[in-house]
């Protein structure tokens, strides 16, 4: 249910820390994989070498980690998750978010994020009940953040009421209805990613070298918003996303193929590298050294244009049609020009030649072209750029 989904648990100094460690548990055996972070206090309620274990992850909770810095920075990790849930969320933590103060690790996470929150509240009664918990809690609500619990019966300090934390089966059916309550909930959205491979003979291809890690990221962007994806990809070494439908290929034709099995579909992103050419006479048997005395030659035909047959269907077009234009010079002439030839809705630019490290990297360069705009987005994580176009996609549904 959470296969492949990344949770950041923030892990807050109450009695009830003790249930964080059923909680990453439930959310592991549910597929998802756990990032912990837990406050100072919360260490005086259970063991990060606990919560560590458990977790199979490093614990992350100082701001002013060198290490952490380095291998992981604040910002990124707070933006490293598809859902944030606080759990406990103490009296203070709440404060702390509702204000917007940013004095350690935790609260300096809240405030950087840009995913969705979950917190489960767990204190006193008295504590709970009180006006400025109740202000911090109508705050947070205004802000977006979503709330399990607290529940209402006996606490450990021998008071009845309002405040005990939501069981952990409770909270991770809440983390699920989040993350499969996007706002793309009902779309179907095929993308195309990776390579093609175009057989020579029986052991040789031609091929490029995109890596799959863009389609990918934004594969997992887009599930997270709630879509329904289906995953066409050429062979890619990346490790494929989770919760959609993988459709592996090998060439342009049977990724043409897929493509049209899975028509109709609401949003078509093509972001595989698909060869231009193919081999004419695909040699059955393997080409020897000295099969040709000169030099060998090989006739290339054209690969059919997946993006351009796709963006020109006369019935059931998808209502938005996204192409990517990897280009090496003339950049905005040639995707301006791309764009309109091929009649798709957007093309997303990206400058691969090879000093800028984008094909086969981890950062992207994008400019979003479309009819109307021409959006250069600053050079950001593949990881950010499909957020980035997973927000687009959910501003142009609505
Ligand atoms: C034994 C004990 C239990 C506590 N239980 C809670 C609790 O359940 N909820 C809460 O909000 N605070 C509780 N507190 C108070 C918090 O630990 C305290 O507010 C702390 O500053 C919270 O830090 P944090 O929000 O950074 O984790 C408890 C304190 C003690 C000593």
């Amino acid at each position: 249910m959470l296969n492949g989904r990344r949770i950041l648990l923030i892990i807050g100094g109450g009695i009830a820390a003790y249930k964080s460690l059923q909680l990453i548990r439930e959310l592991q055996k549910k597929g998802a994989e756990v990032l912990p972070v837990m406050t100072k206090s919360a260490a005086e309620f259970v063991t990060p070498l606990s919560v560590s274990a458990l977790s199979k992850n490093k614990v992350f909770s100082d701001l002013f980690d060198l290490n952490d810095e380095a291998e992981m920075g604040h910002i990124e990790l707070s933006r490293s998750s598809d859902l944030i849930i606080v759990a406990p969320a103490t009296a203070n933590l709440m404060a702390k978010m509702a204000f917007g103060l940013a004095t350690d690790l935790p609260s300096t996470l809240l405030l950087a994020t840009d995913t969705p929150v979950l917190i489960a509240p767990a204190m006193n009664v008295r504590m709970w009940e009180h006006p400025a918990t109740q202000n911090n809690c109508k705050t947070l609500i205004n802000n977006g953040v979503h709330f399990s619990g607290p529940d209402e019966g006996d606490m450990a300090c021998g008071e009845f009421g309002f405040g005990r934390m939501s069981e952990p089966e409770i909270i991770v059916k809440a983390a699920s209805d989040i993350l499969f309550n996007g706002p793309l909930k009902g779309k179907h959205i095929v993308i195309t990613s990776g390579p093609t491979h175009e057989p020579i003979d029986p052991v040789r291809y031609i091929a490029n070298r995109s890596s799959g890690h863009q389609g990918c990221e934004i594969a997992n962007a887009l599930t997270s918003l709630g879509a329904k994806v289906t995953f066409i990809t050429g062979p890619s070494n990346y490790k494929f996303p989770e919760s959609c439908e993988i459709v592996t290929v090998e060439t342009a034709i049977e990724m043409l193929d897929a493509v049209e099995a899975n028509m109709p579909c609401d949003i078509a992103i093509f972001s595989a590298a698909v060869s231009d050419w193919r081999v004419e006479k695909k040699n059955t048997n393997k080409i020897k050294k000295n099969q040709s005395k000169d030099v060998l030659k090989i006739n290339f035909i054209e690969n059919p244009d997946i993006l351009k047959t796709i963006s020109k269907m006369k019935m059931n077009r998808p209502k938005l049609v996204i192409g990517f234009a990897a280009e090496t010079n003339n950049l905005i002439e040639n995707a301006t020009e791309k764009r309109i030839r091929k009649g798709c809705d957007w093309i997303l630019l990206n400058d691969v030649s090879p000093g800028t490290g984008i094909m086969g990297g981890n950062e992207n360069h994008i400019t979003l072209i479309s009819a109307d705009e021409i959006q250069e987005w600053p050079r950001m994580s593949k990881t950010a750029v499909a957020k980035k176009l997973g927000q687009k996609i959910v501003d142009y549904s609505k």
